[in-house]
């Protein structure tokens, strides 16, 4: 399984500034380690320009999409018209989009059903927040969110078009990594769930890490055991310091 190494910029960049990226980034993508692929979740607006730069060996990620094929839900976007802009992947279940638009898990649900039936490639995003793994509800916290979020999800789907981002809420933004023996505790949570809800294929499936990570950490987390890849918001946006992630801990 390669590792994934994922950009997530959030709501940043302009038009000139993701087509100098995504040049930038598609360069880096020519000699990539053999053992890790790329992928970029930009925003709406800049997905084409990013599409039309990136190259093939970048995967082009919406960060949002609407659980319908169409219809009146204005200001909304279809796995389709991700599809259409070049995008193989999207983002669901992101913490913002938890804490600041009110997603709950039987909405992420339909979201993850909906985007892997269109065609696209999920990353599922979960993570407890502070007061709950105070409360030593880290397990509790995971499989919820993981049993509602996949829950219409078939049994069938390919280990290749479903990935778990594990994203504790208190390191997202705050400069605060998961120390290392938390990331192996919910990685673990995360594998034994997976390997019971996708019996043939949930040891395939990739669990990638998320929460502040920088180029001088990223090389100690993707060498802990069923960590799979990253995901990067703040440390991605500018092209050095996300090359040095991607290559990060390759000799
Ligand atoms: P961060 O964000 O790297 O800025 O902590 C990660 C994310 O939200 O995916």
């Amino acid at each position: 399984m390669k590792l994934l190494m994922a950009a997530n910029w959030k709501m940043f960049k302009k038009l000139d500034e993701a087509a100098l990226y995504a040049k930038e980034l598609a360069k880096l993508a020519q000699n990539l380690p053999p053992d890790r692929e790329v992928a970029l979740f930009a925003p709406f607006t800049a997905l084409r320009v990013c599409a039309d730069n990136l190259g093939a060996s970048v995967a082009l990620g919406g960060q949002n999409c609407y659980p319908a094929a169409q219809g009146a839900f204005t200001g909304e976007i279809s796995p389709d018209m991700l599809l259409d802009c070049g995008c193989s992947h999207v983002l669901a279940g992101h913490s913002e989009r938890r804490s600041i638009f009110g997603e709950d898990d039987a909405f992420i649900g339909k979201k993850c059903a909906f985007a892997l039936s269109s065609g696209l490639k999920v990353l599922l995003c979960i993570g407890e927040r502070l007061e709950e793994r105070d409360k030593g509800l880290l397990k509790t916290v995971l499989e919820r969110q993981l049993s509602g979020d996949l829950s219409a999800v078939p049994d069938t789907v390919s280990d290749g078009d479903l990935a778990i981002a594990y994203e504790p809420v208190w390191a997202i933004g705050t400069g605060r990594v998961a120390k290392a023996a938390d990331i192996l505790e919910a990685h673990a949570v995360i594998r034994a769930f997976l390997e019971r809800r996708f019996p043939a294929l949930g040891k395939k499936m990739r669990i990638l890490y998320g929460g502040s990570v920088k180029p001088e950490n990223a090389a100690e987390i993707i060498a802990l055991d069923n960590v799979n890849g990253v995901l990067v918001g703040g440390a991605s946006l500018q092209i050095d310091g996300f090359s040095r992630i991607v290559l990060a801990g390759n000799a």
